[in-house]
């Protein structure tokens, strides 16, 4: 498949350090519980987390639908939890796109439910325009309208994953006749 360059390595890096330094201002006594959300923010974690120069840990956690491999299409259940208790922590979600938000919606909730102190979400690419339930981003990297992204942990059927950089994939060019 046909594909085109959306964000640069560069580009990512520089965002990066911003959140970093954001999120470092923001919570200047650390002790955040940093959340990635499998498989798509592994990459993206790992580089934001280490822009963040006040204590934290890291977990994970992993989510789908019934019927389809994100929470976009239906009910979402969590198919890996977290190794830590959540109670009287501040969470930060690390999620890599937030589209229709049904994930973020449903892991704030839940993680609130447990009694986090805060959740705070943030994302590497909002899709605002296709969001479906309110949920309150409070770090994007980048805002992206529409088209189906893939590198930088963003999959396309498992594949892409790896590349270091985020591209839009396009359909195959028709062949002339
Ligand atoms: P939401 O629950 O609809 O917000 O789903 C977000 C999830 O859908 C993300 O974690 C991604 O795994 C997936 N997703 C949404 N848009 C894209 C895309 O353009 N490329 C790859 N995965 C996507
Ligand atoms: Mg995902």
């Amino acid at each position: 498949m046909q594909k085109k360059l959306v964000i640069s390595e560069s580009a990512i890096r520089r965002r990066i350090a911003e959140l970093g330094r954001q999120i470092s201002q923001d919570f200047p006594d650390g002790g955040l519980l940093a959340v990635g959300i499998l498989k798509g923010a592994f990459i993206f974690l790992a580089d934001l987390v280490r822009a963040i120069d006040v204590p934290l840990e890291v977990d994970f956690i992993r989510v789908a639908s019934y019927g389809d491999r994100t929470c976009s299409s239906g009910t979402c259940t969590m198919t890996k939890d977290l190794e830590t208790d959540p109670a009287g922590r501040h969470i930060l979600l690390i999620e890599d796109i937030a589209d229709t938000g049904r994930t973020l919606d449903f892991l704030t909730k839940e993680l609130a439910g447990r009694g986090a102190r805060s959740v705070h979400c943030c994302v590497l690419i909002d899709k605002a325009m296709r969001r479906e339930r309110a949920v309150s981003i409070n770090y994007a990297g980048f805002s992206v309208p529409s088209g189906f992204l893939v590198g930088y942990g963003l999959d396309h059927a498992e594949q892409y994953r790896h590349l270091p950089a985020v591209y839009e994939l396009l359909p195959d060019q028709q062949k002339q006749p």
